[in-house]
């Protein structure tokens, strides 16, 4: 298997800006660690819409829905092909959301293959424009891949043009559903909603939270969370940096206390990507206007480097 580097510099559905410089700060922190690592992968550069900012955010409940759509169609194509050549995306992004289109691409590249996702984060990331309390489309990259609605929880009045993007979004990759939700395995999530929870009751999701994996053990949490996922041929690893714990966190949008440490999220990244079913690994959310030092990059950089040197090692 051979490795691409893919860069998607969209900070278009978060709610703080800076988060499209992540990419370019984990460059930075390469360069502090003396580190060949961007020398050594051949990346590919997937046009955000990041210039929509200027403009007016269109639907209160799915900000710049239009431009994230967009953007999303571009990223599941740019996976798809990569797939198809049997390439190993390791996707540097800014906002979350991106996370749907990658997911959209492995599936369109192998429909037959049934897709489990491990969600390493401090949010849950399953709102809809229904449910969500900020409008920020990366809340909802895992509704828009398992094709959700959660009307049963539905609370704000969306519009009906919003209805129709959410209609449209759905079926980025092609019709339906990619994955379903009972095949998600959370990690360090720890600020949901009440419509999130509701979810992840209904769908049985599994969360091995901070202290759970500070008794268990790393190693423990890896081989459970991927045992969850046996049915599955395939599987999506993706790795919000707001999982870490504020006190390094604090380069990222939406940090959350109670998070895991940078030793925690190096090993158990390294640990889960040797399972030979994970076909991508995900990177997002990076914010260097928030961080004056860079500690979340290069701390970010570490990691994204550890856990791809142990892909290769078991490839
Ligand atoms: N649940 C909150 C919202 O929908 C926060 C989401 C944060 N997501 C992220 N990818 N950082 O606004
Ligand atoms: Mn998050
Ligand atoms: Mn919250
Ligand atoms: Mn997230």
């Amino acid at each position: 298997r051979k490795i691409r580097l893919v860069e998607v510099r969209s900070e278009l559905a978060a709610g703080t800006r800076g988060a499209s410089m992540g990419i370019d700060a984990l460059k930075i922190a390469s360069i502090k660690r003396q580190s060949s690592f961007f020398m050594r992968f051949e990346p590919v550069s997937v046009k955000d819409e990041n210039q929509l900012l200027f403009g007016d955010p269109q639907f209160p409940y799915a900000k710049y829905g239009d431009g994230v759509y967009t953007m999303l169609n571009r990223v599941c194509d740019t996976i798809t092909e990569l797939r198809k050549d049997a390439l190993f995306p390791i996707v540097l992004a800014g906002d979350h959301s991106t996370a749907a289109g990658t997911i959209c691409g492995i599936k369109q590249a192998d429909p037959d293959k049934r897709l489990g996702v491990i969600w390493i984060d401090a949010h849950a990331d399953f709102h809809t424009p229904y449910t969500t309390p900020s409008g920020n489309m990366h809340g909802m990259p895992l509704a828009m891949v398992s094709a959700l609605d959660n009307e049963a929880c539905e609370s704000n009045d969306v519009e009906e043009e919003t209805e129709a993007l959410w209609e449209r979004i759905k079926q980025i990759g092609g019709r339906g559903p990619k994955i379903s939700p009972s095949d998600v395995v959370f990690i360090g999530v720890r600020d949901t909603e009440p419509a999130e929870d509701h979810l992840m009751d209904q769908f049985g999701i599994r969360n091995f939270k901070t202290d759970e994996l500070r008794s268990k053990g790393v190693e423990a949490i890896a081989v459970e969370a991927l045992a969850l996922l046996k049915d599955c041929e395939q599987i999506y690893i993706s790795f919000d940096v707001d999982s870490l714990d504020t006190s390094i966190s604090t380069g990222t949008g939406t940090p959350v206390a109670n998070g895991l440490s940078k030793d925690e999220a190096f090993e158990l990244n390294r640990a889960l990507i040797k399972d030979k079913r994970v076909c991508c690994w995900e990177i997002v959310e990076v914010n260097p206007t928030l961080d004056t030092e860079n500690r979340m990059a290069e701390n970010a950089f570490d990691i994204l480097e550890a856990t791809t040197d142990s892909l290769i090692k078991n490839f």
